[in-house]
């Protein structure tokens, strides 16, 4: 018997020993000590032995019980040990990483394509000069020469503030108060908010726009060319050219449209392009001399005087840059279109 209990002893702890979790060890306690257990089993048989053997066995029964509990002990805190250390290994709290940032917010497009526009024509020496969104009937019409019967002064066209007053219609009202303001030479940009009694997809109720406006002896068409050609190349790329079509504005004489070649056809048009519906030409602004009764009214007498001007909505500009195909996009402060930029 005591045989017995020594093979069971030795092959117990090696069980111990080799318990690779809190849940092999119990089930190798349950199997030796339960009820049902190894030793129970060995110690029933105690009562067929006889009385002088019993205290023997019974002591040697004890003294394993007593080292397979210490061994059980020994290994039970080894694996809640290990078991702290892999628990606090996938916790790891690492507080020398950075903090996340806060978000950041990005500028409008519409901010984004006037910087830019701006940015390139003041290195060909432009100065950038504002004037007042709500304006003179007289100065954002009579003195750019629009007559009180132009259509554009139809009352859907324009908001009225009051007899006289308006929201000024396009930047082009600047011209005149630059010119006003300053002798010549006059080389001023004016960005800025303008407003029409218009609204779809491709037109806002207020929108944006960049007037140029040079004023020196001897300022030619061919300038003209040349400042929009240079601004057109930065904008849209390299190969970017432009085309003048014969247009009028009350302002200029002569007047011009002005296309840029189709960024994504590249000088061959392709029939199904979206963004210049196959014709290989963009309009992107309005153009021309300066009309001479413009610097007769402002007090520009000097013979040989000229000038050119020119126009463009910042918003269209901004969207074939962006390919946005809904203008409306722009002012409805949707942060997942407004992130992109
Ligand atoms: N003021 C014109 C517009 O708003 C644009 C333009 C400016 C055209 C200067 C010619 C010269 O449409």
């Amino acid at each position: 018997m005591i045989a017995k209990l020594d093979a069971i002893g030795e092959q117990v702890l090696k069980e111990i020993s080799a318990a690779a979790s809190l849940e092999a060890l119990e089930q190798v306690r349950v199997s030796v000590l339960g009820k049902k257990g190894a030793l129970s089993e060995v110690l029933k048989g105690l009562g067929s032995v006889g009385p002088e053997e019993r205290p023997r066995i019974g002591a040697a029964a004890n003294e394993w019980k007593r080292k397979i509990e210490d061994a059980l002990e020994v290994r039970k805190g080894a694996l809640e040990a290990a078991a702290l250390d892999a628990r606090l290994q996938s916790e790891r709290l690492d507080v020398s990483l950075p903090s996340r940032l806060p978000h950041r917010g990005t500028l409008h497009p519409v901010t984004q394509a006037t910087r830019r526009i701006v940015e390139i024509l003041a290195r060909l020496g432009f100065d950038v000069m504002t004037g007042p969104e709500i304006e003179t009937e007289f100065l954002n019409f009579d003195a750019v020469n629009i007559p009180a019967d132009h259509p554009a002064r139809d009352m859907q066209d324009t908001f009225f503030m009051g007899p006289g007053v308006l929201l000024r219609t396009h930047t082009s009202s600047v011209q005149m108060r630059a010119m006003r303001s300053q002798s010549w030479p006059v080389r001023i940009l004016c960005p800025g908010a303008v407003y029409r009694c218009d609204s779809d997809a491709t037109h806002s109720p207020m929108f944006h726009q960049v007037e140029g406006l040079w004023v020196d002896r001897g300022v030619k068409m061919s300038d003209l060319k040349g400042v929009l050609s240079c601004l057109a190349r930065e904008l849209f790329g390299a190969e970017a050219k432009i085309r003048l079509r014969p247009s009028y504005f009350p302002f200029v004489e002569p007047g011009a449209e002005v296309d840029v070649s189709c960024f994504q056809c590249k000088g061959a048009p392709k029939a199904g392009c979206r963004i210049c519906k196959g014709t290989g030409w963009l309009e992107i602004l309005g153009a021309g001399m300066v009309h001479p009764r413009l610097l007769e009214m402002a007090g520009f007498r000097e013979p040989g005087l000229t000038g050119f001007a020119f126009g463009m909505g910042v918003e269209r500009i901004a969207m074939l840059l962006h390919e946005i195909p809904d203008l409306r996009l722009m002012f409805q402060g949707d942060v997942r279109f407004l992130k992109q930029f």
